[in-house]
């Protein structure tokens, strides 16, 4: 471990994981948070649809950051207390830290092993940065092991996982990092567009079959780690647009009937019956906009790649 880095673990993992498995199961229609893909085996294979031909959000999303990367580093200012929501391998912060060079670098992350390596070799790159890593669920309240000081804070949301809350609760969580940025404090977050279904759909249902191997690696993580039996040759990756609500579901659907036992509890399912893994919402700009408004948010600047696919919005929390 780099001596640099200094690791703040708050023990996400455990308690929720059969908690909130057992409750998603026993729902009449059953899901899983998708926060619980990203075990280590599930963090590599997260990598690696990043890198899928199909998979185009993460190259469109550094393509803007690399184009516009000046222009966001001066709307944010320097010697920030930089966040990052869901910090992963770090590959989009790399692209602006030079040009942002923040004072403090937090990254936030709930795959702890995958946040240790990103934070080493981060502040190993970056000698005069000082990096604070935050083991934890961004989606449960959180207070920041940083006391509030003069310096100005920013965070950084990208990858469009905003999409994975329906919007109410998108406009709830954009206030909780409001509030933990304080009056002034700027927000630069990812979000993925609407877009033709057809690339929606090839981007979830890669001919590799990486993300439904990335799927079904959380039957196999809840079979090691709260010793189930979920069959994974009986369960298959289902993923299509559903244009009203304008968001990507993904499923896992079961091929027969079947029970399966979980934390000492049996669960039925009949043939064909699902358990929901992941929402990915696609908003257009101007929806994006009023959510964040609403939010209490005041906008800055967007930026889009030329096709329209990906936006990154500069925001301002205004305290509303
Ligand atoms: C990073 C959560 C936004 O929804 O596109 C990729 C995750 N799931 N392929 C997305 C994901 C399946 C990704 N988010």
């Amino acid at each position: 471990m780099n001596d640099r880095v200094v690791f703040h673990d708050f023990h996400p993992a455990p308690d929720d994981l059969r908690a909130e498995v057992l409750a998603g199961l026993a729902a009449p229609r059953k899901y899983l948070a998708p926060k619980f893909f990203y075990d280590e085996a599930g963090s590599r294979l997260f990598d690696a649809i990043c890198a899928l031909p199909e998979y185009y959000p993460t190259r469109t999303e550094i393509g803007i950051l690399r184009q516009h990367g000046a222009e966001m580093a001066a709307l944010l200012g320097r010697e920030a207390l930089l966040i990052e929501l869901g910090s992963g391998s770090s590959l989009k912060i790399r692209v602006l830290l030079a040009a942002l060079r923040p004072a403090i670098y937090l990254p936030i992350d709930i795959s702890r092993a995958h946040l240790r390596h990103s934070a080493d070799e981060l502040a190993a790159a970056f000698p005069e940065l000082e990096v604070h890593a935050v083991c934890a669920d961004y989606t449960r309240p959180l207070r920041l092991p940083i006391a509030a000081g003069a310096r100005p804070r920013a965070a950084f949301f990208p990858g469009s996982s905003v999409g994975n809350f329906d919007p109410p609760a998108a406009e709830r969580f954009l206030r909780r990092v409001g509030e933990m940025l304080g009056s002034g404090g700027h927000l630069l977050i990812g979000v993925d567009l609407r877009k033709d279904p057809a690339v929606l759909h090839a981007a979830y249902n890669d001919t590799q079959g990486v993300t439904a191997a990335f799927n079904l690696n959380l039957l196999r993580r809840i079979n090691r780690e709260l010793g189930a039996d979920f069959d994974l040759g009986a369960f298959r990756h289902w993923a299509f647009f559903d244009d009203d609500r304008s968001r990507i579901e993904m499923h896992l659907v079961s091929e027969r009937a079947q029970r399966v036992r979980v934390a000492e509890q049996v669960f039925v399912f009949e043939s064909g019956e699902t358990i929901h893994t992941e929402n990915s919402y696609k908003y257009d700009v101007a929806g994006f906009q009023t959510l964040a408004r609403a939010a209490g948010f005041k906008l800055l600047k967007v930026w889009c790649d030329e096709n329209h696919w990906f936006s990154v919005h500069g925001l301002i929390w205004d305290g509303a």
